[in-house]
């Protein structure tokens, strides 16, 4: 399968039904609205809805009714990125090849237009019109999946570690530990999510995490990567944001050419632990693939 072709109508999807989801910028108050819509809209790669969407597909679920529910996995992810380049945090001046949300708007109103992106996903979640389509039970578990996964047990969590790793010996659980729950608690999360969506029965459901896990992984080992021989055009992000801040990263643990191996080694996990599923699987698995060869 193409899978360029395949982001690209995806991405087509998820940003149509964003675009319903949160308001105009001239909502009142503007400021916020406008700074959230800035953000949102500068072109991120949605690889998080993307994966909801394909794991629900490797079910066999028609996707229509979870694209709002994918949509707030991108709300979340949005939130995170205006905080992480926070002058507190790591401090960055670009983001998806504009600037960061903090030097257009100020650090107080990026602050707030991360939390209304945050609130925003949740109540897209928790709208009484979604509950035509997704039962009461099942979106309270996709809304409990999404919470935890972004909260203290997952993304915050990693990101206090992160934060407090900075110029510090640590070990290698300490590295994952980071790893997993920055990046991997949330990219987990967008799998399971699709799997709930999509009913999977209890081994499929075991499957399709542990695949989450892997390509979580990967994928931050790829952004580490990246840091490190991308350009600035090309990732749309500062170049060389972990060794200004002295990140603990995996080329910063093993070097590159060995942290390149693992990611390839980590991304055919994943697509191991799809042995079990037919051709539908097929975009999870190419996208396990494209995740490790981005070069953004
Ligand atoms: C960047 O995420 C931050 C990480 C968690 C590694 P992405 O690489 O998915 O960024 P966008 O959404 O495409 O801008
Ligand atoms: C970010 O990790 C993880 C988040 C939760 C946003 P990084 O700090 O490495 O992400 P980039 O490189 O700034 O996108
Ligand atoms: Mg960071
Ligand atoms: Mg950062
Ligand atoms: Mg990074």
């Amino acid at each position: 399968m193409d899978i360029k072709a395949y982001l690209q109508k995806r991405k087509i999807l998820i940003d149509r039904s964003l675009e319903k989801q949160v308001p105009p910028a001239k909502t009142f108050p503007p400021a916020v609205h406008e700074a959230m819509r800035y953000s949102l809209f500068a072109g991120g790669k949605r690889v998080r809805p993307i994966l909801a969407l394909a794991s629900a597909e490797a079910l066999g679920a028609p996707v229509a009714d979870l694209l709002p529910i994918a949509g707030s996995l991108e709300l979340i992810h949005t939130y995170s990125l205006i905080h992480d380049d926070l002058p507190a945090m790591d401090d960055d001046d670009l983001r998806r090849g504009r600037p960061t949300c903090h030097k257009v708007y100020g650090e107080a109103i990026a602050i707030l237009a991360g939390d209304g992106l945050l609130n925003m996903a949740f109540e897209v979640l928790s709208d009484p019109r979604r509950l035509k389509a997704v039962p009461a039970g099942r979106m309270l578990a996709i809304i409990r999946e999404l919470s935890t996964a972004s909260g203290v047990f997952g993304m915050v969590g990693g990101q206090v570690v992160d934060i407090q790793s900075e110029g510090k010996e640590v070990d290698f659980p300490t590295l994952e530990y980071i790893h997993t729950h920055k990046t991997g608690a949330l990219i987990r999360s967008s799998v399971r999510i699709g799997a709930l969506y999509a009913r999977a029965g209890k081994r499929q459901f075991t499957a399709l995490t542990h695949y989450g896990e892997m390509v979580g992984l990967a994928f931050q080992i790829a952004d580490d990567i990246l840091d490190l021989t991308g350009t600035q055009e090309v990732i749309g992000k500062d170049v060389g944001s972990d060794l200004k801040k002295d990140k603990k990263t995996f080329p910063s643990f093993y070097g590159l050419e060995e942290s390149r191996r693992r990611a390839v080694e980590v991304a055919e996990k994943a697509v191991h632990l799809l042995k079990d599923f037919d051709r539908k699987a097929d975009p999870l698995r190419e996208l396990a693939k494209y995740i490790v060869q981005r070069v953004n």
